[in-house]
């Protein structure tokens, strides 16, 4: 039988090269090769850390239209936003019966905080039972796999303990998922060496203007080398290149030497503008008409809640509720 898939996306900043071959385009690479696939903005899971009105909705809108920008077809795929399926929060208050707190616990983002501060008194419930909600998430659509990252994969595995301490009491009825991780999917290197994230603010964005891709790369930190010299395969910039198929004899002439950096940036950074020019121009038009989307996001969180509220009707039953 085909296998349902499913992955969500927090809203949380604007999308960077990071996300994008990170998480952007091996999720629509998934629903491609899946007949049966749920791909949704976790605008709830957001909230814990975003909490300006217009940043949430903002960047919702951002995610959904970068997902179609690259390609996401929401006729193949069921394409919605968290908080448009309450059936979510009602399995989330359900399973909360079935989630020790010592397994809560245990989580890594909620002890990362617990170890920094030496105490839990500043970590809301949000973050505190943000593995419930993702496993409502998950369990409330029968998924069979979940593509994360490797980040993810504890979060996975606690949906499936919650899954099976349900059905020790009740029977087959929640179905356990089990996590994919993307191996293939390397770290994206940001501009001054370290892991591309907002955190450290050395993102190439994937929608903003031509100009100021190029500035960005033109910072990329290199070594001092003349020009005359055989450039290094294991710096920031070479790993930039390498992200973009259209740079293989910009490669091949730096690695042979006789290319300055300068000249090397600019030619990556018209490589990144040409391969980013049709989805920024896509982006564009779906950001000029959000009433489009809204609607495009409002006929998946139908699809959504037709198959949310079988499974939730399933729960019940199970429970007597
Ligand atoms: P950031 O670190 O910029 O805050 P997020 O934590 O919001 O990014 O990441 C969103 C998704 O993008 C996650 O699935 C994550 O695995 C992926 N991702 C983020 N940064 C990178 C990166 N530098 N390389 C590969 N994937 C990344
Ligand atoms: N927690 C995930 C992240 O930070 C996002 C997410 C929320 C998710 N619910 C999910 C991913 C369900 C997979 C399945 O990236």
């Amino acid at each position: 039988m085909a296998k349902t898939i499913l992955t969500g996306i927090k809203p949380t900043g604007h999308p960077h090269i990071g996300n994008l071959f990170g998480m952007i385009l091996p999720a629509i690479e998934l629903t491609k090769k899946n007949e049966d696939s749920f791909l949704f903005i976790a605008n709830i899971h957001a909230l814990n850390s975003v909490k300006e009105r217009k940043a949430l909705a903002d960047n919702t809108h951002e995610v959904a239209a970068a997902l179609l920008a690259f390609g996401l077809d929401p006729s193949r795929t069921t394409f919605y936003r968290q908080s448009d399926v309450p059936e979510v929060f009602e399995l989330t208050s359900i399973l909360m019966n079935f989630s020790p707190k010592g397994l809560m616990n245990r989580a890594h983002a909620y002890k990362a905080l617990f170890d920094r501060d030496g105490n839990d008194d500043n970590v809301n419930m949000g973050l505190y039972t943000y593995p419930i909600l993702m496993a409502a998430d998950i369990l409330i659509m029968d998924t069979d796999v979940v593509p994360v990252g490797l980040d993810q994969k504890q979060h996975i595995e606690i949906a499936r303990d919650i899954a099976n301490s349900f059905n020790a009491i009740y029977g087959n009825v929640l179905k356990p998922p089990v996590e994919a991780i993307s191996e293939q999917v390397g770290t994206v290197i940001g501009l001054d060496g370290r892991k591309m994230s907002k955190s450290y603010d050395n993102v190439i964005a994937l929608f903003e203007s031509p100009d100021e891709t190029a500035k960005k790369i033109m910072k990329v930190a290199t070594d001092s080398l003349p020009p005359e010299a055989p450039k290094p395969g294991d710096t920031a910039l070479y790993k930039l290149m390498e992200l973009f198929p259209s740079t293989v004899d910009l490669r091949r002439r730096y690695l042979a030497g006789g290319l300055g950096y300068g000249d090397a940036k600019k030619e990556l950074a018209a490589a990144v503008n040409e391969y980013l020019f049709e989805p920024r121009a896509r982006f564009a038009e779906l950001m000029s008409d959000p009433d489009a989307m809204e609607l495009a996001l409002a006929a998946g969180a139908n699809k959504a809640r037709a198959r949310a509220s079988k499974v939730l009707k399933r729960v019940k039953d199970a429970i007597g509720l």
